[in-house]
């Protein structure tokens, strides 16, 4: 689908009622994917879970799953639909989710990626994120290393507003 021909999607915290019929069915395109329960699990508000979506009209479009512990941001899960990549959505939710987790007081963010995934560690180090670290053979299906990053709010500025694209 063309930028254009995309209407804008809105950034909000997952409402589970509304929205994760759809984050499941992205994530069911992945490898491991992750199941109801456990995005349910994840996103309980008691465990800190911390989860946006980005929606265009009752679509989701992209969503970011994430849990609070302590002063740290960890995301779990993360992905834009195939149909709205390129077009700057994984920078602006990703941007809102940091600004959000900032708002409570988090100062550092981590997450987990697949070496080959050229296209994820690209959006994470344009974030400010660091490769930090390396867990040999970690992923399953096919089997790949998992490459850590961390982002400390200490080197960067804190996560601003990115205006839409015209
Ligand atoms: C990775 C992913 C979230 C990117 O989302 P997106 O909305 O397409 O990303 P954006 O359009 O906001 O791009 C932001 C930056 O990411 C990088 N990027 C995104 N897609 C890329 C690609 N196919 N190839 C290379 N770099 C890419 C670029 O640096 C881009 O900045 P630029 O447009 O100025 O070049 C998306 O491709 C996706 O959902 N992939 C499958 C799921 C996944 O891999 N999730 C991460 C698991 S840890």
């Amino acid at each position: 689908m063309s930028t254009a021909g995309r209407a804008a999607s809105a950034i909000a915290r997952l409402q589970p009622d509304r929205d994760l019929d759809g984050v499941v069915a992205l994530e069911a395109a992945f490898s491991s994917p992750w199941t109801r329960d456990m995005l349910l699990a994840a996103i309980d508000p008691s465990r800190r879970g911390h989860a946006y979506i980005a929606r265009s009209g009752q679509a989701v479009t992209a969503y970011c799953i994430g849990q609070l512990v302590v002063d740290e941001l960890h995301i779990h899960s993360f992905g834009v639909h195939p149909g709205w990549r390129r077009g700057g959505l994984g920078r602006r939710l990703l941007n809102a989710v940091l600004r959000e987790a900032e708002a409570v007081g988090v100062t550092s963010a981590t997450l987990e990626v697949r070496r080959s995934n050229t296209a994820a560690r690209r959006l994470y180090e344009g974030a400010g994120f660091i490769l930090s670290g390396v867990r040999s053979g970690y992923y399953p299906d096919p089997p790949e290393d998992a490459l850590i990053y961390w982002r400390h709010q200490t080197d960067h500025q804190p996560a601003t507003t990115v205006s839409p694209r015209p």
